[in-house]
């Protein structure tokens, strides 16, 4: 990310506002915020996919725990969605991080569009019980990180509102 030109920055902060239109990130300003924390903030560093200079998306990582790190945020162009940008996205992370000393890659991913069948539900008491049973029932981001290894670690109930749930996933890379 550090070498992408200002151009490039604004591009990578209208992916994240667009892939991720039901956050926060729908305003280009909290979205270009995101980028700038990801560059300047020293726990914080990104990588950007990038094709003949245009940004494709991009992935970031926290620096929260010695040996755990946080992945955030990940966006992929819409119109470039299911051709595999995400997956190596993930996967340079994951060299990076590992190179770093990193034993465990870790994320949240919420549900806050039914996308799960969590959504709209009281989750207490047994909470892990219905970790156990999530399903992906409307193209939930929570498939494409299974199927790049991560495994479901806990849940958040109702983070974003009731019965709109955190999904904390992780994945051993080092
Ligand atoms: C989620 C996201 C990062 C995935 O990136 P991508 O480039 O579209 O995914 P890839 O093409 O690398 O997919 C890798 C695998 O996951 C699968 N996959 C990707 N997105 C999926 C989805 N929404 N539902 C089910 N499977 C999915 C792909 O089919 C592929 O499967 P394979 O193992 O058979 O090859 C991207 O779609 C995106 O930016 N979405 C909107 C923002 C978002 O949800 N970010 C995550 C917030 S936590």
């Amino acid at each position: 990310m550090a070498t992408l030109t200002e151009a490039q920055r604004a591009e990578a902060a209208r992916i994240l506002s667009e892939a991720l239109h039901w956050t926060e990130y729908a305003d280009p300003a909290e979205a270009a915020v995101e980028v700038a924390r990801t560059l300047e903030d020293p726990t914080r560093s990104g990588l950007a996919a990038v094709e003949d200079g245009r940004v494709l998306g991009w992935i970031g990582v926290i620096e929260t725990y010695s040996h755990a790190w946080e992945l955030h945020p990940l966006a992929v162009d819409p119109p470039r969605q299911r051709q595999g940008i995400g997956r190596t996205l993930i996967e340079a992370l994951e060299a990076k991080v590992r190179a770093a000393g990193v034993i465990t890659l870790y994320l949240g991913t919420d549900d806050e569009n039914d996308g799960t069948n969590l959504y709209g539900r009281e989750l207490f008491p047994g909470v892990l019980e219905a970790a156990e049973r999530l399903e992906a029932t409307n193209g939930h981001a929570f498939t494409f990180y299974r199927r790049c290894g991560y495994e479901v670690v806990g849940l958040v109930p109702h983070a974003n509102g009731y019965g709109r749930p955190d999904i904390f996933m992780a994945k051993r890379i080092g």
